[in-house]
């Protein structure tokens, strides 16, 4: 079955997609984006999703390209073509074409809006019952980094040092040796009273959406947490940690650049976090999409 793209209000071959040479996405990284998990052919946390793009497109003043309604038609749409009972969903908006030139054209350009859906299976990954190791590496980027914008350069940077040193993940170390996320997760530890500690969602990290619903399953479940910034040997002396995000889920980390965490093994709190952010994916979406749709 042909693999499809939506492109501007078409949907077109993925391997035939294209956008203008002069598109600002293509030029300045002048766009945003969203990753969306896909569960049994739902998408998981669809509205908090809708929420940040909403935000990351007005904190760099792009108009919405469509109602939030019509994006949310053409995301399904789009999964139902390619027939996507378990994968991601990726979904980037740029300012549109012009002519090149820094500032942003005024009157406004028509925004441009991409998305593609790739298949993945997330059960039983090795990852989820081994854990994984992360290396650190230091955060360059810029002072925003609560915007999702596709200017993922620095990030690039990070994950491949991270790969290149055999690690699934990079840490990104601040001026100050704190931890600020990973290169596309949000970092975790779990101290040795059993508290879960990640960094507080102001302008140093993406607030994930994974982050914000581990938070409130936390809550749900009783597990205490802290939000603030951790160091590097916090971390490595920490009794758990893992990494969240729409593709790792909550992915156990059980070695931190040469320091082995816990016992080497996937520990229990964040395997019961594991657990029960998987069985929100799977069973526990609807509530969510029912209450956006009703007041969209
Ligand atoms: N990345 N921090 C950064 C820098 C990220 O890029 C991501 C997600 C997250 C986690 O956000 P969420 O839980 O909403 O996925 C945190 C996506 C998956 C990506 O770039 O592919």
């Amino acid at each position: 079955m042909p693999r499809l793209a939506y492109v501007n209000g078409r949907y077109v071959q993925h391997g035939a997609a294209a956008v203008h040479i002069e598109d600002r996405g293509y030029q300045f990284s002048d766009g945003i984006y969203e990753v969306v998990t896909i569960v049994n052919r739902r998408m998981v946390d669809e509205g908090p999703h809708l929420d940040r793009l909403e935000r990351s497109l007005s904190e760099i003043e792009i108009p919405m390209p469509m109602t939030r309604n019509v994006l949310r038609m053409v995301m399904r749409e789009l999964v139902r073509r390619n027939s996507v009972e378990n994968g991601l969903l990726y979904m980037q908006i740029t300012r549109g074409v012009s002519p090149r030139d820094h500032k942003f054209p005024d009157p406004p350009c028509t925004p441009s809006v991409v998305m593609t859906t790739r298949k993945a299976n997330f059960a039983g990954h090795s990852k989820f019952s081994d854990g994984v190791k992360v290396v650190t590496v230091p955060d360059i980027r810029w002072q925003r980094c609560d915007i999702k914008t596709i200017s993922l350069l620095p990030n690039c940077i990070g994950k491949t040092t991270a790969a290149r040193a055999g690690a699934y993940e990079g840490w990104q170390v601040d001026a100050d040796g704190h931890v600020t996320e990973g290169t596309s997760s949000n970092a975790w530890i779990i101290t040795k009273d059993g508290k879960l500690v990640t960094r507080a969602a102001t302008h140093d990290i993406l607030n994930g959406i994974t982050r914000m619903t581990i938070l409130r399953i936390a809550k749900e479940e009783g597990i205490e947490f802290e939000e603030r910034a951790f160091t590097v040997e916090e971390a490595q002396n920490a009794r758990e940690a893992f990494t969240s995000s729409a593709t790792s889920f909550a992915t156990p980390v059980v070695q931190i650049d040469d320091a082995i965490i816990g016992n080497g093994h996937p520990g229990t709190i964040s395997t019961r976090i594991l657990e029960s952010y998987m069985a929100y994916c799977t069973g526990d979406a609807a509530p969510e999409d029912d209450h956006d749709a009703a007041s969209a």
